[in-house]
């Protein structure tokens, strides 16, 4: 079995969204310092929805591919319901990473996190602190 799923390869080899939104409503950043990979996210918010989301990623395939995809599932999509992306639902729409490859996934989870809160920081939203701490993703993507 190919260690890559045809989806991973076409999200690599195609990615989706990819650029800087100059005017963006957020923009988040994750970077994980043992690969040195970084993934920045870019969100424009209109009526609470997504209406448009980009990303630029320094980093490997996996990342490349989670960062599409991670993209993809999220634009168009209401605030509450693209917050609650997880680095699990993006992998199963990508068909699945290797094991050693899952932390790309949670930077696409942490990155989108960060741009939401940049969010609610620039507009003065006020929200539970705790809505951005102790996401489980670093658990499943470090097992
Ligand atoms: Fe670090 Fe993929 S190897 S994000």
């Amino acid at each position: 079995m190919a260690l890559y799923s045809e989806t991973v390869m076409d999200h690599f080899r195609n990615p989706r969204n990819v650029g800087i939104i100059e005017d963006a409503d957020g923009v988040g950043e994750a970077g994980n310092p043992v690969c040195g990979d970084i993934m920045k996210i870019y969100l424009k918010i209109d009526d609470d929805r997504i209406a448009d989301v980009k990303f630029e990623t320094f980093g490997c395939g996996s990342a490349i591919a989670s960062s599409s995809m991670a993209t993809e599932l999220i634009k168009g999509k209401p605030v509450s319901e693209a917050m609650a992306l997880t680095n699990k639902a993006v992998t199963e729409a990508l068909d699945g990473l290797p094991a050693h490859k899952l932390h790309c996934s949670v930077l696409a989870e942490e990155a989108i996190q960060a741009a939401f809160k940049d969010y609610y920081d620039k507009n003065h939203i006020p929200y539970d602190a705790s809505l951005f701490q102790g996401r489980s993703c670093h658990k499943e993507a470090d097992a």
